[in-house]
This record gives structure tokens, sequence and C-alpha cells, in this order.
């Protein structure tokens, strides 16, 4: 009797150890994989969610029913539901066999393949940098969208090779964050933008962090959302990419008058036009005689004006703003 009952301690003992070995290496073989596997426990609407209103940025753009404050991409409640349609019209367009939930892939592999009417291509690669998802984190973000006004499948999301092969870890697949290759101070750059009596002055047009005016979009997370390529040409060329909600235009109004700037408002009752020096002029509907957009955004470009040293300080600036 009480042999047999040490013959069981034993037998017990040696049973817990293994299992104790068995677990260690099991979370050293998933710790190894690294990063991605960490997510991986998250690939359900829950982790999509917080991916959603977190590191993805997605609601810096979208909202989500009445829920956040993003406006310059549709709202998303009940995207999985018009996907329906918006694979239809893929189809129609050439697309082959596009489900719903591969229009919600598409939209974020591929975001200028089907630009939402009334919107830009403003849609960023949230598998690039900045944003720079990873397969799983982009799964989870399907995975959430599927839940608005559809059902979680997570057989349906089958991503395609150029996000697929994100994250992988190591150089392969894995899209690199970009260098500059001159190391800027920031320090200084964050002088030039706010020296008002500087050439450079950006603080003239932009806030960060509440401070500065409001002509230009408001940069205090650009580089959270917008890559440094993207920060690079806004300064060189603005208008090759006009940010919405920032479209200059020139209105002549029935007596002669010709008004330029950035369209504000634009409704029945008035039209209201900003200058690049944040003056609002509001023109009476029923003045106005021609609205015209114009392709030469209000801010310069400052390819000519900044000095290389300045522009990469500036740059090393700028890149800080998440
Ligand atoms: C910098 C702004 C911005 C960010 C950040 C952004 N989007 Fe978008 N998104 C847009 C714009 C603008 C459109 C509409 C133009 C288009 O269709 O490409 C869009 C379109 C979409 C659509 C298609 C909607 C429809 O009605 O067909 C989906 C889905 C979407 N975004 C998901 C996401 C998700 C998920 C994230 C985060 C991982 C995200 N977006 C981040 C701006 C953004
Ligand atoms: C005269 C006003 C003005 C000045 C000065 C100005 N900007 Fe702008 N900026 C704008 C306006 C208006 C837009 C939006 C239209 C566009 O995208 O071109 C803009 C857009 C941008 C964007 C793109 C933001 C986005 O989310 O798409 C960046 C980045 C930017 N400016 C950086 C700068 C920097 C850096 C400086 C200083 C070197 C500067 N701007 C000086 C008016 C100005």
């Amino acid at each position: 009797m009480q042999k047999s009952f040490w013959y069981m301690a034993l037998f017990i003992g040696i049973l817990l150890c293994g299992f104790i070995y068995l677990g260690s290496i099991i979370t050293k073989l998933s710790g190894e994989k690294g990063k991605t596997t960490e997510v991986a426990t998250g690939v359900t609407p829950e982790g999509g969610e917080s991916i959603f209103w977190g590191k993805g940025q997605c609601h810096t753009c979208h909202s989500i029913g009445s829920t956040g404050s993003g406006i310059r991409g549709p709202n998303l409640g009940d995207v999985a539901a018009r996907a329906v349609s918006r694979a239809e019209e893929r189809n129609a367009a050439g697309a082959s066999g596009m489900t719903a939930t591969g229009y919600l892939i598409e939209s974020i592999a591929q975001p200028n393949n089907y630009v939402v009417k009334g919107f830009k291509a403003e849609m960023p690669y949230v598998y690039k940098a900045p944003i720079a998802l990873s397969a799983d984190e982009v799964k989870a973000v399907i995975a959430y969208l599927q839940t608005q006004g559809s059902e979680f499948d997570i057989a349906q999301i089958v991503l395609p090779p150029e996000i697929a092969d994100t994250g992988k870890g190591g150089d392969e697949g894995a899209v690199a964050e970009w260098k500059p290759y001159v190391e800027g101070d920031a320090a200084v750059g964050e002088s030039l933008f706010f020296d008002l009596k500087g050439d450079i002055a950006c603080a003239k047009c932009h806030t960060v962090n509440g401070v500065g005016a409001k002509v230009g979009p408001d940069l205090s997370t650009v580089a959270a959302t917008r890559s440094a390529e993207y920060i690079i040409e806004s300064i060189l060329e603005p208008s090759v990419v006009i940010a919405s909600g920032f479209e200059p235009v020139k209105v002549k109004t029935k007596k002669g008058k010709i008004i330029t700037g950035i369209l504000k408002e634009d409704n029945d009752e008035h039209v209201l036009v900003m200058n690049s020096a944040g003056e609002v002029t509001e023109i009476p509907k029923g003045d106005v005689k021609k609205l015209k957009q114009l392709k030469m955004s209000v801010m310069p470009p400052f390819g000519n004006v900044i000095k290389m040293e300045d522009f990469h300080n500036l740059l090393a600036y700028l890149l800080t703003l998440k």
C-alpha cells in the first residue's frame, strides 16, 4: 500500500516535470517565431477592433457608425453589407468571382483599385510603413470589418501574396521602413517649423499639438499615417496629392470679383473660401457665377526655398510626429 503510493507519487512527479518541460519548449518555440505569433492569438474580430482603433490608425480617417470622428474615409459601419454590391461592381469591371470579403481584402491590399465615390485615393497601404501591419494584424482587422454588417468567417480571409509575405521577420518579404540618407536634427527642424520670421515657417499654415495656424491640415500625427516619401513629396511638390478638405478653388462672383483659396463650405446658402493667411470670405450662393477647382495647392512648393540641410532637419522633425 505504502509502496504503491510512492510509485504513484513518483509517476505523477515525472509526468509533471514532463509537462513543465514541454510547456517551456512550446513557449520558446512560439516566442522564437517572434512578433507575428504574438498577434496570432488576436486573429479575431476583437483583436481587429483594437488594431482599428489603435496601431492600424484606421480611426484617424474612418468612423464606425456613430463611433469615432474620422471623416477622411467612408464610414465603415455596415461596410461588410455594402461589400456585397461592391464586389458585384468589381466583378462587372473584370475581377473574377470576387466575394464580399474579397472586396474587403482588396480595399486593404490595393486600395486604389476601387475608389469610393466622393472620396479620393488617399487610403494608405496599411501593411507598409509607417503603419506596417503584419499579415495577422491585417487578417484581424478584416475579421472586425466582417462583423460590420455580416459575420466573422476566418476561412474567407485569404490574403494575397503582397500582404501574406509581410511581417515574416528577417529581410524576406518584410517591407523595409524608409530611412533618410542624411540624419537630420529634429530639434533644429522643430524651430524652423515654428519660426514665423524665417523662410520656412510651416506654422503659418499648420498646427502641431495645438500650436500654429489652421490653413492646412493638422500635422500632429502626420508620420503615423503618411509615409516618409509622401511627406517629402508634400513639401517639394504639394500639388501632386491635395489632402481632402483642402481643395483649392477659384470663385468668380456675378460682380466680377475673383476669390481664390481653399473651399471650406459649399451649400445652398453660401460658399466659404479661406485664403493662405487663414481669412475666410463668405460669398452668398446667389452671388456665385462660377466655382472652379484648381490644380495648384494653396501650399507653395518649398523645393527652391529650403536648403538641403534645413530640409533634412525639418524632415527629421516631421517624422517624429506620431
Ligand atoms: C489616411 C486616411 C486613411 C486611413 C489611415 C485608412 N483609410 Fe481606409 N480609406 C480611406 C479613404 C479616403 C477611402 C476611400 C477611397 C478608396 O476607396 O480608396 C478608404 C476606403 C476604405 C475601405 C473601402 C470602404 C468602402 O466603402 O468600400 C475600407 C474597407 C477601408 N478603407 C478600411 C481601412 C482600414 C481597415 C484601415 C486601417 C487598417 C484604413 N482603412 C485606414 C482613408 C484611410
Ligand atoms: C500657405 C500655407 C502653407 C504653408 C506655408 C505650408 N503648408 Fe503644408 N499644406 C497647406 C495646405 C493648404 C495643405 C493641404 C493641401 C495639399 O495637400 O496640398 C498642406 C499639406 C501639407 C502636407 C500633407 C498633409 C496630409 O495629411 O496630406 C504636409 C506634410 C505639409 N503640408 C507640410 C508642410 C511643411 C513641412 C511646411 C513648411 C515647410 C508647410 N507644409 C508649409 C498649406 C501650407
